[in-house]
């Protein structure tokens, strides 16, 4: 099955980002948006904090995990790692494409198929400003980002991380069957924290976008599942706009 067909059994395009170090508040989250959305997002912040204990939490209550450690080592360690992901059962994991095609194709060889890989590009967080003067980086962002995601298909990955501005770009070089997932979602009202290439739920999925992740706006609202909901009925809408429009 290709990555792209095992989406069509989630319940909606949203992944939760449990960004959150206190296990109790992670398992409230799942335990209060399971019914909205299939996949929670498991990042640096809260595996450094609660290790797999949190991976079997999430897959006892019939949810799936994003394991989102952005591996980026060399390819004999990231491959150990992701085989070790794999066997943990994990539905996604990522890595930075920035890492190489080597990296990455040790990464799709070790998971053999058994998780959905995807390529970090630019951090939703970093704009040209920050590519230019600290990474000397000369290129614009939607140009490296689609390089990022060119090498990221060469070396077998099912897709890539990367903002709503880029998605045209990356669906132009690498196809509709590659999965793209968009971080740096906010509210046209909202905060937009440390992120910087932000979009709503909306028109992230406008874009192209096949999965959203979306922390802060749901995670520190006062009241989550109204948060979720929030997002869930912008998507509906949008969803009978396009339909409307077409007909
Ligand atoms: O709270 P917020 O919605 O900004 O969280 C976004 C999540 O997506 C964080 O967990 C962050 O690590 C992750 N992420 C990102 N930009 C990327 C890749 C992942 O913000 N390019």
């Amino acid at each position: 099955m290709t990555a792209k067909k095992e989406l069509n059994s989630l319940k909606s395009p949203v992944i939760i980002a449990l960004d959150v170090d206190n296990p109790k508040q992670a398992e409230m989250l799942v335990e209060e948006l399971k019914d909205y959305v299939s996949v929670f997002k498991v990042g640096s912040q809260l595996f450094t904090s609660q290790g797999p204990d949190i991976i079997d939490f999430i897959h006892n209550k019939g949810c799936k995990v994003f394991l989102d450690l952005k591996f980026h080592d060399i390819p004999n360690t990231v491959a150990l790692a992701v085989g070790n992901a794999v066997k943990m059962g994990v539905f996604m994991l990522t890595m930075h494409a920035s890492g190489g095609i080597e990296m990455m194709r040790s990464a799709y060889e070790a998971a053999h198929s058994q998780t959905i890989l995807l390529g970090v590009t630019v951090l939703t967080s970093i704009d040209e400003e920050i590519l230019k003067n600290d990474l000397q980086i000369e290129i614009s962002t939607k140009e490296h980002v689609s390089h990022l995601a060119k090498m990221a298909k060469i070396a077998g990955l099912n897709g890539v991380v990367a903002s709503s501005e880029e998605i045209k770009y990356i669906r132009q070089i690498c196809g509709e069957d590659f999965l793209i997932v968009t971080p740096g979602i906010r509210f046209q009202d909202s905060d937009k924290d440390d992120q910087k290439r932000t979009a709503s739920p909306a028109q992230a999925i406008n874009e192209g976008a096949d999965l959203i992740v979306v922390g802060r706006s749901i995670t520190k609202a006062s009241n989550h599942e109204h948060a979720m909901e929030k997002v869930i009925k912008e998507l509906n809408e949008r969803s009978t706009e396009t339909k409307t429009r077409k007909n």
